[in-house]
């Protein structure tokens, strides 16, 4: 069965809309773990939208489950990440006026940059998992680079409105996941994932791990964050 790494990055969109302390990002990371998730998983992004400096750090020291830390490959970003030592970096693209990410990261095309930067993180013993769109150019620079793991990018499966878009898109995770798996990647997948679309995703054997935050957070709004990730597992479990 996949692992599920929630991401607590809305609970901190809802403080940072008042620039107070509440609603705390832990201590929705610490219910996620005593609900069963295997990971908490942030993104601190450029602009600071959501998570803090502050939120990685105290997430570090308390949480028992691994830390994923969703980063650009920004300098004073990585310095951070390097320091912080979290279990897991992902490398994602960034653009400031995006809503979320909007896509995969072109490995193809900052190789020399990307191997690098993940050589500084290997040396630390912290894993890279790259955020690529389900390509199988994308994968195998992902190994050429000598990242870890990849995360396939789930969002133009999850908003796909017909079936015969839904099956296509279902298609290109699996056959990428195949060759990341043939390839000795960790095979990982996320991005708008839900209750409702996430089987699919998590029946393909090969996909270890799922990144899962807005519609978790969501859902907590209305039956609390413990019930939220409990609901997430059991979709998951049915795969
Ligand atoms: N994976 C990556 C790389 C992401 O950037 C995000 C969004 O932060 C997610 C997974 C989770 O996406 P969602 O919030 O839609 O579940």
């Amino acid at each position: 069965m996949a692992q599920l790494c929630v991401n607590v990055d809305h609970v901190a969109t809802v403080r940072q809309a008042r620039m107070i302390s509440s609603p705390d990002p832990l201590e929705a990371a610490l219910i996620a773990e005593t609900a069963g998730c295997a990971g908490i998983t942030v993104h601190l992004r450029e602009d600071r939208r959501h998570i803090q400096d502050h939120d990685v750090k105290r997430i570090r020291k308390s949480i028992k489950t691994k830390l994923n830390l969703e980063m650009a490959t920004a300098k004073d970003i990585v310095e951070f990440a390097i320091k912080t030592r979290p279990d897991q970096v992902s490398f994602v693209p960034e653009r400031r006026m995006e809503v979320t990410t909007e896509g995969g990261l072109d490995v193809t095309i900052r190789q020399k940059r990307l191997r690098g930067i993940i050589e500084r993180f290997a040396r630390k013993g912290i894993i890279v998992s790259l955020f690529i769109d389900p390509d199988p150019d994308q994968v195998r620079a992902a190994v050429d680079v000598g990242a870890d793991a990849v995360e396939f990018n789930t969002g133009q499966y999850s908003l796909a409105r017909t079936r015969r878009k839904l099956a296509s898109e279902l298609h290109k995770i699996d056959k990428a996941a195949s060759l990341s798996a043939t390839l000795d990647l960790a095979t990982h997948a996320g991005h708008g994932l839900n209750v409702e679309n996430v089987r699919p995703v998590a029946s393909i054997e090969v996909i270890d791990e799922l990144n899962i935050g807005h519609s978790i957070v969501g859902r907590a709004l209305i039956v609390g964050f413990h019930a939220a990730v409990t609901e997430m597992i059991m979709a998951i479990g049915k795969a």
